[in-house]
């Protein structure tokens, strides 16, 4: 099952994203987090990305795609994938089907998450990620996770501006997916303002069509 997540920042993809791994045991690939772990590990592809990510811009097409081939050429990908947050634009789209193309594979479904802007951006400026276990929660929850003690940290770009600045940029160029899906006959349009469970039915059940 090869699965495409698209929907604005904050929509739900990575929250859905890893339940799908749970249940379907394939890998959850979001360039957002490749970008971030390779911040992290201060490499050359980490401080180029960050220029971008701090201002809820898109890191250059060429250097995502590159990025994505290699990784979709692993064979940890042969019994499926799931993209989130990729592609992002159509020029992305295009080498992602060229890609998939050269080596017998297609995708079989694009979810769309949707969700009102305004509750995206009280979402967003609540969240909080586990730096240990990588879980998703929200201020709530307090400074430590309680799975597992880790430190609860939020991310650099989920400050109002820039959730705004990243919600633009998503009508301007990720939108527009949403039609080259549809045109596929893949497109499956999902409520995300709904409770995470009710969300995750939808989406196993769009999957399993
Ligand atoms: P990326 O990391 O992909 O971020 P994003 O698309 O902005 O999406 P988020 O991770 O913010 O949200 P999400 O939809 O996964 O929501 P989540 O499940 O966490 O990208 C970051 C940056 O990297 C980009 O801005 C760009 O610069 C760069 N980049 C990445 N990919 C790129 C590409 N292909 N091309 C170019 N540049 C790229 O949920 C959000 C919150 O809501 C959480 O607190 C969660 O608990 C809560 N929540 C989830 N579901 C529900 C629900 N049903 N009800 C209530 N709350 C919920």
């Amino acid at each position: 099952m090869n699965i495409v997540l698209l929907g604005a920042p904050g929509a739900g993809k990575g929250t859905q994203a890893k339940l799908l791994v749970e249940a379907y045991k394939i890998p959850h690939i979001s360039t957002g987090d490749i970008f971030r772990a390779a911040l992290s590990e201060g490499t050359p592809l980490g401080l180029e990305a960050k220029k971008y990510m701090d201002a809820g811009e898109l890191v250059p097409d060429q250097l995502v795609i590159d990025l994505m081939d290699e990784r979709l050429s692993q064979e940890d990908t042969a019994p499926g994938f799931i993209l989130d947050g990729f592609p992002r634009t159509a020029a992305q789209a295009v080498a992602l089907d060229e890609a998939l193309h050269a080596s017998g594979r297609v995708i079989d479904v694009a979810l769309s998450i949707d969700v009102d802007p305004e509750v995206i951006v009280k979402r967003l400026s609540s969240r909080r990620t586990c730096a240990d276990c990588g879980r998703i929660t929200n201020v709530d929850e307090g400074e430590v996770c309680v799975v597992c003690g880790g430190k609860l940290e939020q991310r650099a770009d989920d400050n109002e501006a820039t959730i705004r600045n990243r919600l633009s940029v998503y009508a301007q160029q990720t939108e527009p997916l949403i039609s080259y899906y549809q045109a596929k006959d893949i497109l499956v349009a999902i409520d995300g303002d709904r409770p995470v469970e009710t969300v995750w039915a939808d989406v196993k059940a769009a999957c399993e069509r």
